[in-house]
């Protein structure tokens, strides 16, 4: 496995590792009207896609939608074949030293709904912080509202 800054190039097969997310996990809850785009959300910086053996497997986002709050970790998504390999683990390395090096952002930020303990395991694993609960700003497809979970990890 090999992580590298996301080209266009990768989008197609990026959206079929999304398109298998949403249908098994549900993420995200409305399937997209463009899902390239939606992988790539207002205030986008800089995105990288996980390979293994030739063909995209996992991907994550970082993103600086509002100039007074820090930057987000956005779109993190694992091929349902290829988890619990360290991939999103890798993943999140990559774009939070990116983020703290290339990008000189001081902290970043994220949201995960409270159902996902196995994506928040992850995150409170690599040291992020919960800071807060909140209602989330979207319904899910069955009109019910999420808890949305929000961390924190300073960089520096
Ligand atoms: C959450 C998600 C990104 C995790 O991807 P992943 O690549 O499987 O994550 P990792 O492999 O780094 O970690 C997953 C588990 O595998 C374990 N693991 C990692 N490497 C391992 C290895 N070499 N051997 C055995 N276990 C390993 C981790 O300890 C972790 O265990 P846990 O679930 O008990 O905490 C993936 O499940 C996903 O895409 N979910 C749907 C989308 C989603 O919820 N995204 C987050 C939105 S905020």
């Amino acid at each position: 496995m090999h992580i590298r800054p996301r080209s266009d190039d990768d989008l197609r097969q990026l959206v079929e590792v999304l398109r298998r997310t949403h249908d098994q996990d549900g993420y995200p809850a409305h399937w997209p009207n463009d899902p390239a785009s939606w992988l790539t959300p207002p205030g986008h910086l800089t995105a990288w896609t996980a390979w293994s053996s030739g063909t995209a497997v996992g991907h994550v986002g970082l993103a600086a939608p509002d100039r007074d709050a820090a930057s987000l970790v956005t779109r993190l998504v694992v091929h349902p074949d290829h988890r619990g390999r360290g991939i999103a683990d890798a993943l999140l390395a990559t774009a939070e030293a990116a983020a703290g090096t290339a990008c000189a952002v001081p902290a970043l930020r994220l949201d995960v709904t409270e159902e996902t303990p196995g994506a928040w395991r992850l995150y409170e694993r690599r040291g992020w912080r919960l800071t807060h609960r909140a209602p989330a700003d979207w319904a899910k497809p069955d009109g019910t509202v999420p808890t949305m979970r929000w961390y924190e990890k300073r960089l520096w």
